[in-house]
This record gives structure tokens, C-alpha cells and sequence, in this order.
């Protein structure tokens, strides 16, 4: 089957080690399922797994891709969870300390078809299309836990989105406007903030601009490159939720304004099957949709990997199967 998928790491230069090609169907353990792949979103995620980063050249080849939305063995219209817990883990998937995401440990989504364990199926509703559910079940569900879940923030907070035009920044922002948080952007070019204002940002800046008042909240996915500007932009008992380090993982550490603002930090990952049922919820009670930047057929995969690595992004990148 066609597939996009990884054999060796290139730490340096991950388009070198992309491949499109044929892979063998994936195995189905018991208790899994196969489901057929209409269509599958990009994350960074992927760009990292070329690099190795999560994904040791050991457990390789490997077809790459958390999200996918497609239709299971039984005919149903599916989205399918990305997080693989432990046999007979109960609860939040995210806790589960031997997790992990599809395409670390087993076969990814970015291929005709994929199998995965039969509870980490959640219903497609009809009003969301295949390449709108391929959004969801990891840039939608992150920025959803990192909103509702992981924050402690109230509709009505002042919540800064470091970044405008990536997967987990455009559902931010519009998640956010949403649920009623007054949301300020930074984006690295004109173009990006505009799109930021479209998508319902209250406001936006250059990065590292100085704000017009401090922020109830920051969302941060961007890591060394943001980190100083979010910490200093945060009031006194502020929270700095963090999900991603695309940038660099060694941030000035901003030790003394932690402490003396009373600031938190909070790490969010992902979100439990039950929160991403809860998430198309959100989306079919509100008729909020994942902004797609590009839809492309899965044969094309290396442009929108290109796009992401040169940052050309406004929103997710959807591959149609
Ligand atoms: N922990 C989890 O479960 C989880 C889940 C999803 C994602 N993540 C992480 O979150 C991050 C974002 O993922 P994504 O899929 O949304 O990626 P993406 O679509 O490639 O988006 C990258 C974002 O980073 C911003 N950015 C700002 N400064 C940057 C810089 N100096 N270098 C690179 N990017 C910069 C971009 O802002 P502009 O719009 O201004 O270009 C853009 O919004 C990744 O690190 C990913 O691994 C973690």
C-alpha cells in the first residue's frame, strides 16, 4: 500500500530520508482493528520522527503520522485517537508512563491504511468532513487540553498564542475566541498575523513585542525562541502552559520571575479519548473547523512536508488518501 514513511534518521536534514513509496499492509493484533484512510494531517511531529527525535532508527521503517479519519472494518465513519496506552491501562491515556503515539512504536497513518486498537475509535459526525477530522486528534486535542484542561484559565482571560499559522497555534486561537478568551497573537509576518486576526484573534504582534498589559495565560509550543517574551508577559500568579519545544529545548529559565510573580508551569500533552468525543462536540455545538492550510493526495506528501520545515504554514496540512 502507498505510504509516507521513514527508514534511516537524518537528524540534519529530515526531507532526506522521507520516503513515498510501498509498505506492507500493517499487522492487527488482537483486539485492534484495521481502518481505511481517507485522510491524514501533518504534525511536527513527523518532522521530528525523520530526525529521529522519539523514534531511534531500531523501531524503523516506520510510516509516519498520528491523525487519521477513515472508515473501520464494520463500514463506520471513524476518527481515530493517536494515543496507545499499555494493555489494560484505564483512565487518561496521556498518564499512562509506557503510552505512546502512533508511528513511535506502531505503524503510522500516513498510508492507505492503518491499524489501531478498537477503543481508540471515536465516532466521525457527519457534519465534519474526513480532512476537518484529520485535524482533530493532535493539534486540536493539544490545544484543547492546554485550554480547558490543563490551564485553570476562565472565558473572559487574556490569553497570549506564541506562533499564528502552525497546527497547534490556529486551533488556539480558534478554540479560544470560541470559548470566549480574549486572545492575543504573536506571528512572524505580516501575513500570518492578518490570517491570525481572521481566524478571531483580538490581537497581534510581532514575536517578542511588548504587549499593552500583561496576560492571564500563554500557550507556548515554540520553546527557546518565545520562552523569555512569555514569561515576561505573564501577570503576577500567570500560567505559562506548555506543550512543544519546536525551536529549541534550552530556554533562558526566567527563574527569578517564576518564583517572585508566583507563575506556573504547566506541561500538557495530547488529551484523552474522552476529551477529543469532547472536542467534536466543541466543533458541532459551535461550528468552529480546523483551518486548512492545504489539502494535497498522499503521493504529494513531500510538499507539504517542505511546507512545514520552511515554516510556509496557515493552518493544517491534510493529505487525502
Ligand atoms: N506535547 C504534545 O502532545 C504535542 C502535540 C502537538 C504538537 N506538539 C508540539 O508543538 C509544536 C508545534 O506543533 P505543530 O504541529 O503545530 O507545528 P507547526 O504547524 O510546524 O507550527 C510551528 C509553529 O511554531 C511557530 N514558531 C514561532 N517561532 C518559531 C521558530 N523560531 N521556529 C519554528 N517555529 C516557530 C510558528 O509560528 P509562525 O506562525 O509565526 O510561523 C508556528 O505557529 C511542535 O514542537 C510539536 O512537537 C506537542
Amino acid at each position: 500500500m502507498l505510504a509516507a514513511f521513514v527508514s534511516t534518521p537524518a537528524p540534519k536534514d529530515p526531507l532526506s530520508v522521507l520516503e513515498v513509496g510501498d509498505r506492507p499492509e500493517p499487522e492487527v493484533p488482537e483486539d485492534w482493528t484495521t481502518v481505511t484512510v481517507k485522510a491524514a494531517s501533518l504534525n511536527h511531529h513527523d518532522l521530528f520522527s525523520l530526525r529521529g527525535v522519539g523514534l531511534p532508527a531500531e523501531r524503523m521503517p516506520m510510516t509516519l503520522g498520528c491523525d487519521a479519519a477513515g472508515i473501520d472494518a464494520d463500514g463506520n465513519e471513524v476518527v481515530v485517537h493517536a494515543v496507545i496506552s499499555s494493555p489494560g491501562w484505564t483512565g487518561d491515556e496521556t498518564m499512562d508512563p509506557k503510552r505512546s503515539l502512533l508511528s513511535e512504536v506502531h505503524q503510522g497513518t500516513l498510508a492507505e491504511r492503518v491499524a489501531v486498537p478498537r477503543r481508540n475509535l471515536v465516532p466521525k459526525p457527519a457534519e465534519l468532513s474526513f480532512a476537518e477530522a484529520a485535524c482533530l486528534p493532535t493539534a486540536w486535542l493539544t490545544a484543547y487540553r492546554m485550554l480547558f484542561v490543563r490551564s485553570g484559565l476562565r472565558p473572559g482571560s487574556t490569553i497570549l498564542v506564541q506562533g499564528a499559522s502552525g497546527g497547534v497555534a490556529t486551533a488556539l486561537i480558534e478554540l479560544g475566541s470560541a470559548a470566549g478568551y480574549r486572545v492575543w497573537v504573536t506571528g512572524r509576518s505580516e501575513a500570518k498575523r492578518a490570517a491570525a486576526l481572521a481566524l478571531g484573534a483580538d490581537q497581534v504582534f510581532e514575536p517578542g513585542a511588548r504587549l499593552p498589559e500583561r496576560v492571564d495565560g500563554v500557550m507556548e509550543t515554540v520553546g527557546e525562541a518565545t520562552w523569555s517574551h512569555s514569561i515576561k508577559s505573564l501577570k503576577p500568579g500567570g500560567v505559562v502552559v506548555i506543550c512543544g519545544a519546536t525551536s529549541g529545548f534550552s530556554p533562558g529559565a526566567e527563574l527569578n520571575r517564576i518564583f517572585f510573580l508566583q507563575l506556573s508551569v504547566i506541561g500538557s500533552t495530547m488529551g484523552s479519548r474522552e476529551e477529543l468525543d469532547q472536542l467534536i462536540q466543541m466543533c458541532r455545538v459551535t461550528g468552529v473547523r480546523p483551518e486548512i492550510d492545504v489539502e494535497l493526495p498522499l503521493a504529494q506528501a513531500r510538499d507539504g512536508f517542505e511546507r512545514m520545515l520552511e515554516g510556509r504554514t496557515a493552518g493544517k496540512i491534510v493529505f487525502t488518501v
